[in-house]
């Protein structure tokens, strides 16, 4: 049991890239904390530098009360788990969860407890006589946290450990492994590139970019109040819609949202108390939609027509309990520096605009309907530096 922390981290490759710029990050005893960001965003990096199998360049590391920095990777009493699990396939079940055990001469006895201990947890006890090669993906899996188990550490550091499995076994493993880091109460730093692992997963998401930390917080906090473009971006699946736009002036009433040729009426309540977004009436701003704030304006009859627009649908996607229905609307997408955010559909025209419809609409490809946009939900940015206003 321990708490991490990591306090101004860089780390420089010997080529000279600066994989991790002064990361700070304070990792709580019994904490789940997910690691997120695209390719190449220093993740791994990140991890393997509190593993201790790379080297800290700067910075200082301390894991429960002990400054590690220069701790070999087999004296900080943590366990990883990687993205393939590496197993010893000539090894039973039960021989690769001891490995470690056996390395570190624990007695005989205790370590078949601990063997059996682990394969209890994970309900292996039936297959710790058989080879990895007679294992599904799953069950492989499992014995790869079994290993990382039987040694009792004092964090957890896990890789993509969920990436070669297919969807439906990624779903069960995500919710095995919250189940298991609740009932181990290990702190625990799990690294992943899909935003929906890390929202169900983590106690806390840190969002790293290009080594940079983004924002670390619950996953809801994250959702909601996003600290900028990019995590606004990063974070929920379709990603939030973001425009380049402008703010009119402030009445009583409110301002009005111009967007390409659409405006958007937004209530004086969104302005109050946001002195920030006051401040930008007039000017420049990037606006954000997030998929769900819009609805097929015929099953809102009551909604204000100045919080809606028309336009044709370019793309139906059913999924049963909701429908993505795909727009190109005129105005210029955000840059957002996410390089999954913006999927261009349709036409190539314009913008595209992704909105989550209740199945009951009745919109079909090509008809041209009103949207209703919940204007209370727009998420606003600086529209130079992406900072959240
Ligand atoms: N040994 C190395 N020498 C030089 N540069 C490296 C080395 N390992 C990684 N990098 C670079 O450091 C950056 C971060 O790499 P890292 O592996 O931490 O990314 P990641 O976030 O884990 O990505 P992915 O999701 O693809 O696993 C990348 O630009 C990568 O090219
Ligand atoms: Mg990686």
């Amino acid at each position: 049991m321990a708490t991490v922390v990591l306090d101004k981290i860089d780390k420089i490759y010997p080529n000279g890239v600066q994989a991790i710029h002064g990361l700070d990050l304070e990792i709580a005893d019994n904490e789940f904390l997910v690691l997120v960001g695209p390719s190449g965003c220093g993740k791994s990096t990140a991890l393997r530098m509190i593993a201790g199998l790379e080297e800290i360049s700067g910075g200082t590391l301390t894991i429960g009360d002990t400054v590690v920095n220069d701790v070999a990777p087999k004296d900080r009493d943590i366990a990883m788990v990687f993205q393939n699990y590496a197993l010893y396939p000539h090894m039973t079940v039960g021989e690769n969860i001891g490995f470690s055990l056996k390395l570190a001469k624990v007695s005989k006895s205790e370590m078949t407890e601990r063997i059996r201990h682990a394969a209890e947890i994970l309900e292996l006890e039936e297959y710790l006589d058989r080879k990895p090669g007679q294992l599904s993906g799953g069950q492989r899996q499992r014995v790869a946290m079994g290993r990382a188990i039987v040694r009792q550490p004092s964090a957890f550091l896990m890789d993509e450990p969920l990436s070669n499995l297919d969807a439906k076994l990624r779903v069960q493993m995500r919710a095995e492994i919250a189940r298991l880091q609740r009932d181990l109460a290990v702190t625990t730093v799990y690294v992943t590139h899909d935003q929906v692992e890390a929202m169900t997963m983590g106690d806390r998401v840190a969002v790293l970019k290009d080594g940079y930390l983004q924002q670390v917080d619950s996953p809801q906090n994250l959702y909601d109040h996003p600290a900028n473009i990019f995590v606004a971006a990063f974070i929920g699946s379709p990603s939030m819609n973001i425009y380049e736009s402008r703010l009119g002036a402030l009445d009583d009433n409110g301002a009005t949202l111009t967007l390409g040729s659409m405006d958007l009426h937004l209530p004086r309540s969104v302005f109050d108390e946001n002195t920030e977004l006051q401040a930008r009436c007039g000017g420049p701003i990037s606006a954000g939609i997030r998929p769900e704030d819009m609805e097929d304006a015929s099953l809102k009859p009551d909604h204000p027509a100045n919080q809606r627009f028309t336009s044709e649908v370019v793309l139906l996607e059913s999924l049963g309990s909701e429908i993505m229905v795909h727009f190109n609307i005129d105005a210029k997408a955000a840059a957002t520096g996410d390089p999954d955010a913006v999927e261009e559909v349709g036409t190539g025209e314009g913008s595209s605009c992704v909105a989550r419809f209740n199945p009951r609409s009745g919109v079909r490809l090509g008809d041209t309907i009103e949207v209703a946009v919940d204007a209370a939900r727009i998420h606003f940015f600086d529209h130079s530096t992406g900072a959240a206003l």
